[in-house]
Parts: structure tokens; C-alpha cells; sequence
């Protein structure tokens, strides 16, 4: 390995990653992983993780080059944007699979976090005498993972909260349907729909707004639907109800007239423990990310008791209301802002860990 120059080896983990991202929307509750098989700057074969309970990068990697002869597999580097997995679930371990290989080098962005593997792999990778190299590009690689390593490390999604906001301030009026976003903004917002697990409203916005809270406007998933209601009824003629994908209530109570294809679930009678008991809940779906929708009073919730990692805010700079939703207000955070149209788009990071 002394020959490989580390701009290689930060070309071929960047090849990973891209890799990586075409399973987005697809993979959860298992991460997104890419893999390249190469010798020196040529590459043999590539993989990804196209989907839960389907075939693992590595593995794809290594299928994709069985035509190659023996003596330059045995030249050649497995790059990977994830440690193998060293456990059996729905694919053998990974692990297994490249030591039945001549492959002698592999390269790793990260760890995996998740307790059955957590540097089991390279151990025994490296007591067959492969040589492993770690941490290449170790932040992006750990970027790529982080909704995955919020659920094995923190038993709960990775949480989101989003809204759009106007110059001045305000995400709506009172009972009215307001529009604040641009068209670019509204695509937006449904790319986040493919890359996010689930969104989440609040009751009030399922009865004002109707949303529809699929992804239409973009291509690949539509994510799990989540509406948390807190009074002990809803309107049943709501667009949230359709069975287009898949839709949780969590209610104060079971609501009889909600269609069976909607999982519900009821809340702890002390409201303080609702949003705990909701990301409590949502471990037992394969949901590794959480998008908060909305409205003001749902996402000030989640605001106060402080569970949330990262916000994400669309201000129409040429909307101006006046009056009305005040948004929710936070400060003195790490932010990362960029335009769209007459749009700005901020995100602001979360910088207590919870
Ligand atoms: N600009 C944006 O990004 C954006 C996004 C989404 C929504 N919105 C706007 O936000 C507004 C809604 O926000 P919000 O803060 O009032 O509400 P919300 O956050 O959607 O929902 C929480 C509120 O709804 C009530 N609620 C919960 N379940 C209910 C049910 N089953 N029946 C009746 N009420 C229920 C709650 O009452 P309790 O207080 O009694 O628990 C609470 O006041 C809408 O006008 C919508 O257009 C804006």
C-alpha cells in the first residue's frame, strides 16, 4: 500500500460515496454504502447497497468483478465507505466474503457503529493478514452515516425540523393555507422527502393544510408519514390518509374512523413524554431519519425539549406577512446558508449531544 499515493485513495472513497448516495431513500433502517474494487488508478468493478434486505457494496463489488483472473484480483484494493459487516442478517457476512477472495488490501472510510460489527471486521481482516487502511475521508464517511449511527448509538432517528418562513418572520396565517416557498424550494422539499425516512405534523396542519406529504416533485421515495395529533379527533377526508405510502398516528387515543391501513399508536397520558415516546417508537420501523413539517407549535416543541440535530429553514425574502405563525426563534448555532431564487435556505446544527 506504501505506493498509493493518498489522492488516490481519497478518489476512490469519493467514487464510494457517490456510490453510496443511489441507494438514498432506499436503505434504511440499514446505512448507504459504497464500494470500489481497483488495481493502482484502474478500476475493476464498483457496488452499493441498493436496498434493505438486498445485496451488500462490497459484495456487489466483488460479484461485478468475477470475470477478472485471480492474479490482478490479488493485486488489487477494496475500497469501501463502511467496514464490512461481520454478522449474519438478511446477506452473509461481508466480512467472510472478502476473505474467500484473493483480495489482500482494503480501505475504509469509517467504522461501523452498529455493536455486532464495531471494528470486528478489520480486526479479523487484519489477523488473515490483509492490509486495512481506516479513516479515509473519515468526516464525509461518518456524514454519510450519521442518521444510521443516530439510531444504533442513540436508539432514536436523526431529527430534522423544517419550515418556511417570511422575511419578516412568519410561517402562516391562522387557518389559512399561506404559501411561502418558491417553485425551486417546493422541489426542494421533496428531494428531502426521497432522502429523509419519515416527515412528521401536527394535527392542526393535517385539518388546515390537507397535505398530501409524498414526494412528487422529485424522483425515487416517498417517505413514511407520521401525524402527531393531540386532540381525540381528526378529519377523516384528509389527503394523509390515502394509502399511497405508509402512515402513523400517534393520538391521545385510537381513532375509530382513520383507515386500517394507518398504524396507530397512543400517546403517554404526561405530555411531556410524547416526542420521546414518538422516536422510542419509531426504532421499531426502518426509519433512520425524521423530518418535522410543522406547524409552528409542533416544531417549537421539539425545540423546547431539545430533540433535534439539525434545522433546516426556507425564508422567502420577498414574502413579507406582517402578522400572523410566528416562527420558531434560534440562536448562536453553527449555520451553513446558500440561495435559491429569491429564497435563502439555512441550516443550523445542533451542538448539544442529547
Ligand atoms: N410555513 C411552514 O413551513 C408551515 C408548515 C406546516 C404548517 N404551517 C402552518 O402552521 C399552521 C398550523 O400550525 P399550529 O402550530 O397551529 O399546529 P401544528 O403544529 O400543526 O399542530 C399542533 C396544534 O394543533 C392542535 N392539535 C393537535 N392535534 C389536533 C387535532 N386532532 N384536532 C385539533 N387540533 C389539534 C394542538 O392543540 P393543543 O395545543 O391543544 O395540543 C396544537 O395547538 C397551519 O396554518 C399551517 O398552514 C406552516
Amino acid at each position: 500500500m506504501a505506493e498509493t499515493s493518498d489522492r488516490l485513495l481519497e478518489t476512490m472513497m469519493r467514487r464510494c460515496f457517490d456510490l453510496a448516495r443511489q441507494g438514498q431513500g432506499y436503505t434504511s433502517p440499514n446505512p448507504m454504502v459504497g464500494s470500489v474494487l481497483a488495481v493502482k488508478d484502474q478500476v475493476l468493478s464498483e457496488g452499493f447497497h441498493p436496498r434493505y434486505r438486498q445485496i451488500h457494496a462490497e459484495a456487489m463489488a466483488l460479484n461485478n468483478a468475477r470475470d477478472v483472473p485471480h492474479n490482478i484480483l490479488s493485486q488489487a484494493t477494496l475500497y469501501v465507505s463502511l467496514e464490512p459487516c461481520f454478522h449474519y442478517g438478511f446477506n452473509p457476512p461481508c466480512v467472510d466474503r472478502i476473505l474467500e477472495s484473493p483480495v489482500q488490501n482494503v480501505v475504509i472510510s469509517c467504522m461501523d457503529p452498529n455493536p455486532l460489527v464495531a471494528g470486528k471486521s478489520i480486526a479479523r481482516l487484519k489477523a488473515s493478514g490483509r492490509s486495512v487502511t481506516l479513516g479515509i475521508l473519515a468526516e464525509e464517511g461518518e456524514q454519510l452515516i450519521r442518521a444510521f449511527r443516530t439510531r444504533m448509538t442513540k436508539e432514536r432517528p436523526y431529527v430534522v425540523l423544517k419550515w418556511a418562513e417570511s422575511n419578516d418572520g412568519y410561517m402562516g396565517k391562522p387557518g389559512q393555507n399561506v404559501r411561502i416557498s418558491n417553485d425551486l424550494s417546493q422541489v426542494l422539499t421533496h428531494r428531502w422527502r426521497h432522502e429523509l425516512d419519515a416527515f412528521l405534523v401536527g394535527g392542526k396542519t393535517v385539518i388546515v393544510d390537507n397535505p398530501q406529504l409524498n414526494n412528487r416533485l422529485y424522483w425515487g421515495s416517498s417517505p413514511h408519514r407520521i401525524v402527531y395529533s393531540t386532540h381525540a379527533s381528526l378529519p377523516v377526508d384528509r389527503a394523509i390518509w390515502k394509502a399511497d405510502c405508509p402512515t402513523i398516528l400517534f393520538s391521545v387515543c385510537k381513532l375509530p374512523d382513520i383507515p386500517d391501513q394507518v398504524q396507530q399508536f397512543e400517546l403517554p397520558a404526561n405530555r411531556s413524554e410524547h416526542l420521546r415516546f414518538m422516536l422510542a417508537t419509531l426504532m421499531h420501523f426502518p426509519i433512520n431519519s425524521l423530518l418535522v413539517e410543522g406547524g409552528p407549535h409542533t416544531l417549537q416543541s421539539f425545540i423546547d425539549q431539545g430533540v433535534w440535530d439539525e434545522v433546516r429553514i426556507i425564508r422567502g425574502r420577498n414574502q413579507y406577512l406582517g402578522s400572523g405563525l410566528l416562527a420558531p426563534t434560534l440562536r448562536g448555532r453553527r449555520t451553513k446558508r446558500f440561495d435559491l431564487g429569491d429564497d435563502e435556505v439555512v441550516t443550523i446544527f445542533q451542538d448539544n449531544d442529547w
